[in-house]
């Protein structure tokens, strides 16, 4: 198995480029499954966790052609079309459960293994079986498997989720899109991804006003058809980066970094002592003067704080002048950071969902085991502010949202090397 070794480092300069969005894509593959013609996704990151989107999507019976320069994703679903998704492929990403809505509107029924539990918490999947059953699904589980029936079509009707769930708020997204009539969602989650793929299925035909907001209208069509999309900008990959020279210092420019995708990320950097400038090409990101602030953070649902940055930020905050307080109110189980960024000498009380962070002078090198996707690029940016050697195990978790994230931060100065594993 693969590590990671990086060296604490200075000053960091020059600019890193972000690539199209995982969580974006890995929603709009599966909308290729509502169309006879093909979809073509510009700006694909190249991710071991899209690779398994491809393999699932080509069990089911699509066309996924390999990424290629330029990043295009080409899909195009024209055969016969497999309704069941193994659960060999869905145990390994959660977001294979996004196949749910789309092979149901396409087909009128599908059998989808539930995805299991991870690392960062138990992930039910009671929001998207309820926002399907008012489409008029019936969904019963059977031998770990969801069984659901629309017989005569999905219908459109009126739901509010119990909760503003990113991952059911697309699979009700695409599903409505051939349902017969209007359907309402409201407390939609808000995320830039949802946008993202309300304006790809647009692309395709679908009839839908008010992405972005916490009521979308779909208005059923009999059919979509092909589009080529380009797959937005990755905010949390964005958001990686730009700690890094809030940890190290110097001046890092983040190209295709908008303000708007990460807002409320921005606010905690600026309060911690960051300046962000928005330039023609991205983010510009420098530390001010002095020591990093402490301050308090809340994970939330979007415009709120993403919970796919606390693990960065928190390392960030381990060098902070004072305590800070992280409160996680999305998944009950994401502080497996914390006992490692402790290894490296932080100073980390957990109880619950909330984490104290009392801020040291300086980290320590370690060895360290990456837990997920992302604590494994927090404990990297740990690394970058510590002194001496850390190295990270684990990284196949890095590799699922973050690519090749070694020369990227080479490119600007870091000390970090991949260490290949028998
Ligand atoms: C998506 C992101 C993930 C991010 C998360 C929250 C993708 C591929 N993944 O995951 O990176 O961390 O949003 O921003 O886009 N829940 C239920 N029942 C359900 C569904 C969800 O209880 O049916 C709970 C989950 O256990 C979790 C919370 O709701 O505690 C948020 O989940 P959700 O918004 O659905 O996240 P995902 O779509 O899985």
């Amino acid at each position: 198995m693969d590590s990671i070794l990086v060296r604490g480092n200075g000053p960091l300069s020059g600019q890193i480029p972000i690539a199209g969005a995982k969580n974006a894509c890995l929603a709009l593959m599966p909308a290729t499954l509502l169309s006879e013609e093909p979809l073509t996704l510009t700006n694909a990151p190249r991710l071991s966790d899209i690779r398994t989107m491809t393999q699932l999507l080509a069990s089911l019976g699509a066309e996924v052609t390999a990424l290629q320069e330029g990043k295009v994703l080409a899909t195009s679903c024209h055969g016969e079309i497999n309704p069941r998704a193994d659960y060999d492929i869905v145990r390994k990403m959660r977001a294979s459960n996004l196949v749910l809505g789309p092979l149901l509107a396409r087909l009128g029924h599908a059998v989808v293994s539930l995805p299991g539990g991870c690392a960062i918490g138990a992930r039910p999947m009671d929001i998207h079986i309820d926002a399907l059953a008012a489409l008029g699904a019936e969904i019963e589980l059977k031998e770990g498997y969801l069984h659901a029936n629309a017989r005569g079509g999905l219908k459109g009707a009126v739901h509010e989720m119990r909760f503003a769930s990113v991952g059911a708020t697309e699979n009700f997204l695409m599903a409505a899109t051939l349902a017969k009539g209007t359907s309402v969602l409201k407390n939609a989650a808000r995320e830039p991804e949802i946008v993202d793929l309300a304006r790809c299925l647009r692309a395709m035909g679908a009839q839908i006003e008010g992405e972005g907001t916490a009521e979308i209208t779909i208005q059923g069509v009999d059919r979509l058809h092909g589009a080529t999309h380009p797959v937005v900008t990755d905010r949390i990959e964005l958001g990686t980066y730009m700690l890094a020279p809030a940890i190290c210092g110097g001046e890092v420019e983040c190209l295709g970094g908008r303000i708007e995708l990460v807002e409320s990320f921005c606010e905690k950097l600026d309060a911690a002592g960051i300046a962000v400038e928005e330039t023609a090409r991205g983010l510009k990101v420098k530390r001010k003067n002095g020591r990093i602030r402490a301050v308090d953070v809340v994970t939330e649902p979007f415009p709120g704080f993403p919970t796919d940055l606390q693990a960065q930020m928190m390392a960030l905050l381990c060098t902070a002048e004072g305590t800070s307080i992280l409160e996680e109110r999305i998944f009950e189980n994401r502080f497996m950071h914390a006992p490692e960024l402790a290894r490296m000498g932080a100073r980390i009380e957990v109880h619950g969902g909330v984490a104290k962070v009392h801020g040291v002078a300086r980290l320590k090198g370690a060895r360290v085991m990456a837990t997920d996707l992302r604590a494994s690029v927090s404990l990297i940016l740990a690394g970058l502010a510590a002194e001496g050697e850390t190295v990270v195990s684990r990284v196949y978790h890095l590799d699922r949202g973050y690519e090749r994230v070694e020369e990227k931060l080479r490119a600007v100065g870091a000390q970090i090397e991949r260490v290949k594993g028998e």
